[in-house]
């Protein structure tokens, strides 16, 4: 069947008490937006609307950014979740399939809960779940197997507060009916807005069966507090952990450990503790990521070691086998085969050969204030510890710089480069430095 997602996004979120809009507040890394997006995205929909309101021009990007052919549309003024998803009405134009409607802000729905949704049989179909604390949710209040109503937790009786069905906010309809019910919505409750919960007794008064799809509290999560959010992030970490255990990832300490959305890690890795996964990473089989390291934008290939202590910033390329030790910073860059920055190091916008060795303490010097260069080092060279690479410049293969150099211009295949002060020595110069110091010392001291 073909699908059409309405994704509710407008909201202020009040309650988060923040400049940004709800639906972007980071979980795992990525916005709540991305998740619900990413969770519809398994339904393969011919369209995609996100309604955005509050912060439109950041939430555009972030919908477009995650989906460039996601439809963005316009809710001026947010007047309740039936008027935002009425909003979709021109984007949903000739469209005759099955329309959803998602919250940006409910991140955790499960792929097989929204394929459930798609094969009900009901006219509309709600998801609820039962809730431990049903709280501020609103409640489904059943006649059998079919939905009557939908009271929110504001307008409701005690009798109705006492209910534990909760509604999840995702509803699925054909797109006609939806557009038709949704016009039909007034206004007339205790918040004066426009409830897209108000369609299913409307669908009821037209005759319509409506119909309940039950899932587990846990991935129907509403995040409308800042504690909410954190909770929810606790609750992804813990989720991705466990998964990527499954999967054959070796943790030593996988509470310590943090993860994005997008992380992908091969079986037989080994995560050591304290290392921070940001988005666009992806970890090869049998690669090592030591202690407190931390990534983000990058690809570790097979059997590559990283850390511990080191960070990978985006654009670093580690190929099977490389080595990246202790404070050593890659941005950037490819690092080929075997090659090894093993020691307080910063590599930027460079390329460094199969089997190089990069020693201690070797900057590329990318950055001129203005604009920023390339540093490109040849296979199985050996850059000398403290090496200065000031880029653009190229270091031939089998090439060596001495210790300390500052390279300013390149360096020819198999050539030994030099660019350091040359070292002066003078024969017992040291022993009379001495004595003069030692001698002025207890000159001070008898003055004292
Ligand atoms: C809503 C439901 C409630 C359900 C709960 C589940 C309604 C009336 N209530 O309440 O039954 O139990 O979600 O989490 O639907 N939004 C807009 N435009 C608006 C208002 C909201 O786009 O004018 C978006 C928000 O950005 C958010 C979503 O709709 O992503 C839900 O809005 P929110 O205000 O959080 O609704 P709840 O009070 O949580
Ligand atoms: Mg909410």
């Amino acid at each position: 069947m073909s699908v059409a997602l309405i994704i509710l996004a407008a909201g202020k979120g009040t309650r988060m008490k923040s400049d940004l809009p709800k639906v972007l507040h980071p979980i795992a890394g990525a916005p709540m937006l991305h998740h619900a997006m990413r969770a519809g995205a398994v339904l393969e929909p011919e369209r995609t609307i996100v309604v955005a309101g509050h912060g439109a021009d950041q939430v555009e990007a972030a919908a477009l950014d995650f989906d460039a052919e996601a439809q963005v549309v316009l809710q001026v003024e947010q007047l309740g979740t039936g008027h935002a998803a009425a909003q979709a009405h021109d984007a949903l134009a000739g469209f005759e399939g099955l329309a959803i409607v998602l919250f940006g802000d409910t991140p955790f729905i499960r792929p097989e809960t929204l394929e459930t949704l798609v094969a009900a049989q009901a006219d509309v179909t709600v998801l609820g779940f039962e809730a431990a604390d049903p709280g501020r949710y609103g409640r489904l209040i059943m006649e059998g197997d079919q939905l009557v109503r939908i009271v929110e937790f504001k307008d409701a009786t005690e009798d109705e507060r006492a209910v534990t069905l909760c509604n999840s906010g995702v509803l699925a309809a054909p797109a006609p009916l939806l557009l038709d019910l949704l016009a039909q919505v007034g206004n007339d409750n205790a918040q004066g807005e426009y409830y897209l919960t108000d369609l299913p007794a409307l669908a009821r008064a037209q005759g319509r069966t409506v119909g309940v799809v039950a899932c587990a509290e846990a991935e129907t999560l509403g995040i409308n507090s800042r504690a909410e959010l954190a909770a929810a992030n606790a609750m992804f970490q813990a989720k991705a952990r466990a998964q990527l255990i499954e999967d054959g990832v070796a943790f030593m300490a996988p509470d310590t450990v943090f993860l994005s959305l997008d992380t992908t890690i091969g079986r037989d890795a080994v995560i050591e503790p304290n290392v921070v996964f940001g988005p666009g990473v992806t970890v090869e089989t049998g690669a090592t990521i030591r202690a407190f390291s931390h990534l983000e934008g990058c690809h570790v290939s097979r059997d590559a070691i990283v850390g511990p202590y080191a960070r990978l910033r985006p654009g670093a390329e580690l190929a099977e086998g490389v080595r990246v030790g202790n404070f050593v910073e890659v941005k950037n860059a490819t690092l080929d085969t075997g090659a090894k920055v093993n020691h307080l190091s910063y590599i930027g916008d460079a390329f460094v050969g199969a089997g190089a060795n990069v020693g201690a303490g070797t900057i590329t010097c990318n950055y001129d204030g203005v604009m920023k260069h390339r540093t490109e080092i040849g296979a199985r060279a050996f850059i000398g510890s403290n090496t200065m690479l000031v880029a653009p410049v190229s270091i031939g293969v089998e090439a060596m710089t001495g210790s300390g150099s500052v390279i300013t211009s390149d360096v020819e295949e198999g050539a030994l480069a030099l660019g350091r002060a040359h070292q002066v020595e003078k024969p017992g110069m040291a022993r009379k430095l001495f004595e003069m110091l030692k001698a002025q010392k207890a000159k001070q001291s008898r003055g004292s």
